[in-house]
């Protein structure tokens, strides 16, 4: 089935989500021909959830000893995280064989893609998958504004009730977003080792717990030395929403795929859905949460 319009595409169903409809065709190219390797690494999320801010930790977190200062020649301070973490089935969309030659090991990925769309050697090989995720209330208001902000501006501005309509139904980009969620925290619960699942409040409030916690799941963990010399600090400092939010390339750049990079920064705050939703609209989201992740209440 195609939705018409929900933002400047359409949307389609597959395997049960809704993709943008140009990007689908990279989804299947990349469940076709997309071969992992062994030590490779996913950062997953839905739109909105804090993909960029992932990307940037990570990226920093590994390349730390590449890249020990993160004030000089650091490639945070000159790229979008998203130009140094690429999303993979994104990749694919022109060419059934992206060049991935000139990644660094261990090479990182993203993608939106729910666990039942993930190429399948990825779950062959076991890789790492780590998955962030958000309070629905706040990734419904970013993906709103980011959504909006994509139209053609002839086309106009869905409205907000129509969006959050679609939100609840579960047509959103790569929604249902409860479902996608769900795909991911199962498969958290039985194997652990394999797959990570951050809550991006959780991260905003302990966030050097959580770099930690990420760092030993990837099994770089953070050395007495290291935590010594605040390593950890510096890399959160990188990659604060501030620091990158503020950065030449991010208020200037665009990305190859033609988004302007300070769309991927807007407030990065807990609760500005208190500024947008109504009462009725966020009972609503609390509902079917309740409903729908039981188990995670977000
Ligand atoms: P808001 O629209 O609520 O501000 P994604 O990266 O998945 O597209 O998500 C974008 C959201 O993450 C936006 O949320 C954006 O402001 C926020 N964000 C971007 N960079 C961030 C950072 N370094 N730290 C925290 N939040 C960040």
């Amino acid at each position: 089935p195609t939705e018409k319009g929900w933002v400047a595409n359409h949307l389609h169903q597959y395997q049960g989500f809704w993709h943008p409809t140009r990007q689908l065709k990279g989804v299947i190219a990349c469940q076709n021909h997309f071969q992992a390797q062994e030590n490779d690494i996913f950062l997953i999320t839905t739109p909105k959830s804090g993909t960029t801010w992932l990307k940037a930790l990570t990226f920093a977190l590994v390349n730390r000893v590449r890249f020990p200062n993160p004030k000089e020649n650091h490639p945070l301070l000159t790229n979008n995280p998203h130009v140094l973490v690429p999303f993979l089935d994104m990749a694919y969309i022109d060419t059934d064989s992206p060049d991935f030659s000139s990644f660094t090991s261990p090479r990182l990925f993203s993608t939106h893609l729910p666990f039942v769309s993930l190429p399948k050697s990825v779950e062959d090989l076991g890789c790492k998958i780590v998955y962030l995720c958000r309070n629905p209330k706040d990734t419904f208001v970013s993906l709103y504004h980011f959504t909006n902000r994509l139209r053609h501006k002839e086309k106009g501005e869905n409205s907000l009730e129509e969006v959050f309509d679609k939100f609840c139904r579960g047509v959103s980009l790569y929604g249902p977003f409860w479902d996608h969620v769900l795909g991911y925290w199962k498969q958290s619960l039985e194997n652990p080792k394999r797959v990570l699942f951050l809550k991006y409040e959780d991260f905003k409030e302990e966030p050097k717990l959580h770099l930690k916690k990420l760092s030993e799941f990837l099994e770089c963990p953070f050395s007495e030395e290291e935590e010594n010399h605040t390593v950890i600090d510096q890399i959160l400092n990188l990659c604060s929403f501030d620091n990158l939010s503020n950065l030449e390339v991010n208020k200037t750049g665009k990305l190859p795929s033609g988004e302007e990079n300070c769309a991927f920064f807007r407030r990065g705050e807990i609760g500005d859905y208190k500024n947008f939703l109504t009462k009725e609209m966020l009972e609503k989201l609390d509902h079917l949460t309740k409903e729908k992740l039981p188990a995670l209440l977000l």
